[in-house]
């Protein structure tokens, strides 16, 4: 072994020392950093970030605090194509996770990490999904030689000291390995990202509970408290012990008289989960206001009360930087004005940061995510399209006053959404809890830049959670249905769809601050007091029970939006079956009872239908 490990004293977990020890001799480090999470430590990492080249300062004045990384262009994305779920069983894993035999996959990985950081420094990140102490939260430890890692995970969780004091002498942590594997010869001079660019793994053993990352030093692949550890491997702990972990942002909505409802949203990624969680109603809906609990991960855990509390295991937001703009998103820009690391998104000549659909003209020039010229009329785009903001939730001017309370917040509504140019409604909301997993589960999305796969295409992605579950997807529908039983008040569920076009490929809804709207209906009906109509695939509002200050939107226009056309959604539903015939080993019997309802309710509809025209107060 190269390096000597000094463990700070205050670490007192035997799994934990141990583990770190094994993990030195194998990927041999030339030192071992223990994080203790300080902003000491943050700022010292940022300076060396700097001086290696990774970093770019910003300007002080216009983004204090503030860096600009550029990525390999090998590497600016997840890799859900070398994502494994590496179950005992391969049924368990299912169809929709790659698989491989645990000790295939170690035996392939272990030549790779052998070595892996030679060279380099070994960074232990000890960190909580959750506020610290939380009964809802989770321990996790990152080995990593990426310090662009560190100072990200600083950002993203509770990191440090406190998490090894609060661990303790207990076992129970999540390990998670990872390495860009790059490691340096004596005398090799780095490059500003190093990375591999042919080789990745992202791997998660359900059963040990353990990841290992190679390869990446990008987002969800490299910050392992996300997406691997706060969902896949979550997911599995939820089903385990009886809670869930999902790809939901938490919001809250605030009414005139005060009255407080929480609501969880799943949307897949890129969809304007982010915009969503951070809405600012239009001002003509006086005396509502909307405060951010999560942008992106909700962990749900019955309540004694009978109802689901949710937590945000995350401590800030990784966003996606194009589209974002003081109209589409006002507080992810305060949010993201200082203290905030920037991810291949353009550099000004002033030393700010640009990218596409951002406030006002183009500059003028810029160096674009690869570090080259840029002009407007240069035919390529300045920041990359999944560029990123990495950002302290707490700097969120519309932050809720609980989103670390650790007891969580009580959920009324869940809501589905994908990126759907036809056939899906504005909103509805399925008649029962079965009815609405059967709608969670059979959500499609058309495919955007963050995701695997061809643009436009749509694809099944049940919960949002289809790359992201980490077992049988139909045992997970499962789960969902159980949890349904367990609780006894469970969350009313909703579904939107922000993104239906016209015919001319126009979109039909305004989106963004008007989504409240939407918004304002489904917490009223959660809470018992907005009036719904029977549709053929649930309960629907009527023109009249929306709440239109402020927008010159028609009836006509409205029922556009609502409109089911019996021959698209028989198609529709054949696209459902064909999911499900995949999942057919496990799939739970309710979901075909739901779909066979649904179908007869689609039956007995007109070919085109239509909302009624209901008068004001019908
Ligand atoms: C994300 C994603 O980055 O879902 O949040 O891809
Ligand atoms: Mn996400």
């Amino acid at each position: 072994m190269h390096a000597t490990i000094s463990i700070p004293s205050y670490v007192k977990s035997q799994r934990l020392k141990n583990w770190v020890m094994d993990m030195a001799e194998l990927c041999k480090p030339d030192s071992i950093h223990w994080c203790d999470g300080s902003q000491a430590e943050y700022d010292a990492m940022c300076e060396a970030l700097v001086k290696a080249g990774t970093f770019i300062k910003l300007n002080a004045e216009k983004r204090p605090g503030c860096f600009l990384a550029r990525s390999d262009p090998s590497d600016v994305a997840r890799v859900e194509d070398r994502t494994y779920i590496c179950s005992v069983n391969k049924e368990d894993a299912g169809p929709t996770n790659n698989w491989m035999d645990p000790k295939e996959m170690k035996a392939t990985l272990e030549p790779l990490f052998n070595g892996c950081m030679e060279g380099r420094t070994m960074y232990v990140i000890p960190f909580s999904m959750g506020p610290i102490g939380s009964p809802i939260s989770y321990i996790g430890y990152e080995i990593t030689d990426s310090p662009y890692v560190v100072v990200n995970m600083k950002i993203m969780t509770r990191m440090g000291r406190a998490v090894d004091e609060a661990l303790g002498d207990s076992d129970v942590f999540v390990p998670c390995m990872h390495t860009i594997g790059a490691p340096l010869k004596p005398g090799q001079k780095d490059i500003s990202w190093p990375c591999n660019p042919t080789v990745k793994y992202i791997v998660h053993y359900p059963e040990e509970r353990s990841i290992w990352s190679y390869g990446s030093g990008y987002g969800g692949n490299a910050l392992l408290g996300k997406k691997c550890l706060a969902l896949r491997i979550a997911s599995v702990i939820g089903r385990d012990e009886g809670w869930m972990a999902e790809h939901m942002l938490i919001l809250a909505v605030t009414d005139p008289t005060g009255k407080k409802t929480y609501v969880s949203a799943a949307f897949p990624s890129a969809c304007g989960k982010t915009n969503f969680a951070m809405l600012i109603p239009p001002k003509e809906i006086q005396g509502w206001k909307v405060t951010t609990i999560g942008d992106d991960i909700a962990w749900l855990k019955p309540g004694k009360d009978g109802r689901l509390y949710a937590i945000n295991p995350e401590a800030g937001y990784f966003g996606v930087a194009p589209g974002t703009n003081h109209k589409s998103n006002p507080n992810a820009m305060i949010s993201a004005a200082k203290n905030t690391i920037f991810t291949n998104v353009a550099l000004t000549d002033d030393g700010d940061i640009w990218w596409e659909g951002m406030d006002g003209p183009p500059p003028a020039h810029a160096i674009d995510w690869q570090g080259k010229d840029w002009t407007p009329d240069c035919g390529r785009k300045a920041a990359h399209p999944n560029s990123r903001f990495t950002a302290p939730a707490g700097q969120n001017p519309a932050i809720d006053p609980d989103w670390e309370n650790p007891a969580g917040v009580p959920i009324s509504a869940m809501i589905f959404g994908g990126r759907r140019s036809t056939n899906v409604p504005l909103v509805y909301q399925p008649l029962s809890w079965a009815f609405g997993v059967y709608a969670g589960a059979t959500m499609g999305s058309e495919m955007t830049a963050a995701a695997f796969g061809n643009i436009g295409e749509v694809r099944r992605d049940p919960m949002a959670m289809l790359p992201f579950t980490g077992y049988h997807m139909a045992s997970y529908f499962n789960h969902w249905l159980d949890m349904g039983r367990r609780v006894g008040m469970p969350p009313r569920i909703f579904c939107v769809n922000w993104f239906r076009k016209d015919k001319d490929g126009n979109f039909l809804w305004p989106g963004f601050g008007d989504n409240m709207r939407v918004l304002k209906w489904i917490v009223e009906r959660a809470n018992g007091t907005a009036r719904a109509l029977e549709g053929p695939l649930g309960y629907v509002p009527t023109y009249d029970d929306l709440d239109w200050r402020g927008l010159d939107f028609t009836r006509e226009q409205f029922h556009a939006l609502m409109a089911v056309d019996k021959a698209d959604w028989m198609k529709e539903m054949l696209g459902h079956e064909e999911f499900f015939i995949k999942l057919f080993d496990r799939l739970p019997k309710e979901l075909l009872c739901v779909r066979d309802l649904l179908l007869s309710s689609l039956w007995r509809s007109p070919d085109h239908w239509e909302l009624p025209d209901y008068a004001v107060n019908n």
